[in-house]
């Protein structure tokens, strides 16, 4: 009653601040930070009607912060992140960004396309992972106004041919837009003038109790796969689709996260925790709610909606207490989970997996959504 009471009252006054300066969904932008070539990083910010707002910078494409009332109508931050640009720039693992040309691992950082051997950079041991050394996370993209809405940002990267070893000029786009349904939609587009491999993702760590608040574990987890990718020593997939069923990677009935992460399990010890991609139910290209998860806490649900075969369960295994977060707590192992749409890990070297090829002429086209309520 008192929560229902408290929530009718913030929703009031929500909309008479909205009457007041009737720009609810206006853009806002503001200076965040410069890179040492002297570019300018801008802080853009959109809202819906609802209390929800996102900011997003232009490096990296990071959403920095991610604003949704809980079920007291309190506004809770729920991403994790810094709350200065050196902190991105510096030691940022991945904080919020658009991962890419190819997020997760590349087994030994070669490939074949054609029968030439592309030699990527390797970041991540005998691996390449998310793009190499200086994938999309770190460099700055160009933000484009779309003049016919303003609860959407746009913003473009050109990578050039060879660049971290992928072949192909490509052109990204990536549009997070924000509707009053709550639904935070990211949409990738990308091009090509040479045959090439691709798979973007999104790489936010969420925490819907609030990302200063401690870890997931109590977070109520839903994901329709009936299989997952098991990982060697190198956290490569070791190929074949496993059945989840009987194991601790079975989400198909909710269940808190925590309850199965300690157990004794080979996957669980190669992760640190679970850090495995997990084969999405009826694969067929079309955007389909695959999942949710709910914190019990502030009863913030968040529906995941994705048109891609995969999503990369990685419950922040390697936060160790070292990097500061918005609240000048420290994030510890757990503290976030990300929930990265995208195409198996390695798929270049697994040809019984879906393909990432894109060809020239082609256009890469994607969409997730994040949906939220309270
Ligand atoms: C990967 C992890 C990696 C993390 C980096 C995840 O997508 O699966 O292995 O450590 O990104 O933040």
């Amino acid at each position: 009653m008192f929560n229902t009471l408290l929530k009718v009252f913030f929703t009031l006054l929500f909309l008479i601040s909205c009457t007041n300066n009737n720009s609810v969904s206006k853009l806002s932008m503001s200076d965040f930070g410069k890179m040492p070539n002297g570019e300018i990083i801008k802080k853009f910010k959109i809202s819906n009607a609802n209390g929800i707002s996102v900011e997003v910078i232009n490096y990296g494409a990071i959403i920095t912060n991610l604003f949704v009332p809980d079920s007291s109508g309190l506004i809770k931050d729920i991403v994790l992140g810094f709350n200065d640009f050196n902190s991105y720039y510096q030691n940022n693992p991945y904080f919020g960004a658009i991962v890419g040309r190819y997020g997760n691992r590349i087994s030994n950082g070669t490939f074949l396309l054609d029968d030439v051997k592309y030699e990527l950079k390797k970041n991540n041991g005998p691996n390449s992972l998310h793009g190499g050394l200086v994938g999309f996370d770190k460099v700055f993209w160009k933000f484009i106004e779309q003049k016919s809405d303003n609860q959407s940002l746009y913003f473009e990267y050109h990578s050039k041919h060879m660049e971290e070893g992928f072949p192909g000029n490509l052109v990204v786009g990536v549009e997070y837009s924000l509707n009053d349904s709550n639904e935070l939609k990211i949409k990738y587009t990308a091009s090509t003038d040479k045959k090439t491999i691709i798979n973007l993702t999104q790489h936010s760590y969420f925490n819907l109790s609030g990302e200063s608040s401690g870890d997931i574990l109590d977070h109520v987890l839903n994901i329709n796969a009936a299989y997952y990718l098991p990982v060697n020593e190198n956290m490569i997939p070791h190929g074949p689709y496993e059945k989840v069923e009987s194991t601790p990677f079975d989400f198909n009935n909710p269940k808190k996260i925590g309850l199965d992460i300690f157990v004794d399990d080979i996957q669980l010890k190669i992760g640190n925790g679970y850090d495995h991609c997990f084969v999405l139910d009826n694969i067929d290209g079309k955007l389909k709610k695959i999942g949710s998860v709910e914190s019990p806490v502030t009863g913030i649900k968040m529906d995941i909606i994705t048109d891609q075969p995969g999503i990369q369960l990685y419950t922040g295994n390697f936060l160790d207490g070292s990097l500061e977060s918005k609240e000048k707590k420290q994030y510890e192992k757990h503290s976030g989970f990300c929930l990265e749409t995208q195409h198996f890990p390695n798929s270049p070297n697994q040809k019984e997996y879906p393909s990432v090829i894109l060809n020239k002429g082609e256009v890469y086209n994607t969409e997730t959504i994040y949906k939220f309520s309270y």
